[in-house]
């Protein structure tokens, strides 16, 4: 029980952080953070893959995919990648 009420303060405070930081230039934040994640996490197994190479279409699967190749990436994660691509290519 106590370790769900953590949890819960804990998504709160995620909720909380993302909202605060979402005033302002919330889409340079955002791409930043998912260009970020991407040439930290994406690099490890291949060479970072070009935005421009895949539709928008094609990043949403490729995102699924390679969370499940990396297994250590988490949803938020892997769309904040999957978006900055997006809006990259
Ligand atoms: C644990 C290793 C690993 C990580 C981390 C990884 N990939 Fe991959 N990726 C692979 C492998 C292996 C392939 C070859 C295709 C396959 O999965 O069989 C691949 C293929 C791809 C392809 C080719 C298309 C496809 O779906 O097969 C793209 C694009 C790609 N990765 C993008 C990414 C992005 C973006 C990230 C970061 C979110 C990432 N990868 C992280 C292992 C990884």
């Amino acid at each position: 029980m106590k370790k769900r009420i953590v949890l819960f303060i804990a998504f709160v405070a995620v909720i909380a952080a993302v909202t605060l930081n979402g005033c302002g230039a919330s889409e340079k934040l955002t791409s930043k953070i998912g260009a970020q994640l991407w040439s930290e996490n994406c690099l490890r197994c291949h060479n970072a893959p070009d935005p421009a190479d895949y539709s928008d279409e094609q990043w949403e699967v490729i995102g699924v995919h390679m969370k499940l190749r990396a297994n250590s990436l988490t949803d938020m994660e892997v769309s904040k990648v999957v978006e900055f691509m997006k809006s990259a290519n």
